[in-house]
């Protein structure tokens, strides 16, 4: 809480019990025991009890009893959209820990400069580049880049691009908003996230005014290589 005010948070991809070191190591911890401790401190250093905190997704890996140990350490009324790691079997325990107050798939927030989808997984907006723009947030990549989709209209919120601190909503907005009026979007459809050739996202490295176009592609003589 911000004096009388209630703050929002956003977070993702905890994977408390996770043991392996491809998740922890590049977070900047020497243990999976110590990363929990960490992540735990940290968080509970920024949310207070009365904050509303959106969790996207990924709580916990392997060890199910240590997890719902460290998410009943965790501050502030908190919201769940299911992630690929919180299986069924998962969703239940939370319900019987009483961990969140809803789990979803995603939450619809309306805030005065945009609308956000707060999931698990990155998704492609439609209107990134209107005055009132639909924007994602969501977590699943474990990227350290937090705009690494955010041509899509995407911003990453998870742990591993935050310093492992849940963000802010203001926070998260601002960043955003800094990042757009660097980075203008091209007007559909120049921006397909697909090249029609390669496949790859963002796979082409000249890419031309025509995102889809791959290098050496010549739509005159029609034909791909
Ligand atoms: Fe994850
Ligand atoms: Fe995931």
């Amino acid at each position: 809480m911000d004096g009388d005010r209630i703050m929002i948070w956003f977070t993702s991809d905890f994977h408390f019990g996770h043991e392996k070191d491809f998740l922890w190591k590049p977070r900047g911890f020497s243990s999976w025991e110590e990363h929990a401790e960490q992540v735990i401190t940290r968080y509970n250093e920024v949310v207070d009890d009365e904050d509303t905190v959106y969790i996207l997704g990924d709580c916990m890996l392997k060890n199910d009893d240590f997890g719902i140990y460290c998410l009943r350490q965790l501050k502030g009324h908190k919201y769940l959209a299911i992630g690929n790691h919180d299986s069924d079997a998962r969703i239940e325990r939370y319900k019987q820990e009483n961990i969140f107050e809803d789990i979803q798939y995603g939450y619809r927030i309306r805030n005065g400069k945009c609308d956000i989808y707060a999931q698990h997984y990155p998704a492609m907006m439609g209107n990134y580049k209107d005055k009132h723009p639909v924007i994602c947030l969501a977590g699943h990549t474990h990227s350290p880049d937090r705009f690494q989709n955010m041509a899509n209209g995407c911003y990453n919120i998870a742990l591993d691009a935050h310093g492992c601190y849940p963000v802010q909503l203001g926070t998260a907005l601002t960043d955003i908003f800094i990042y757009r009026a660097a980075h203008p979007v091209p007007a559909y459809p120049d921006r397909s996230p697909y090249c029609s050739s390669c496949h790859n996202q963002y796979g082409c490295e000249a890419r031309t005014r025509y995102d889809i176009i791959c290098p050496g592609y010549d739509p005159m003589n029609g034909g791909t290589f």
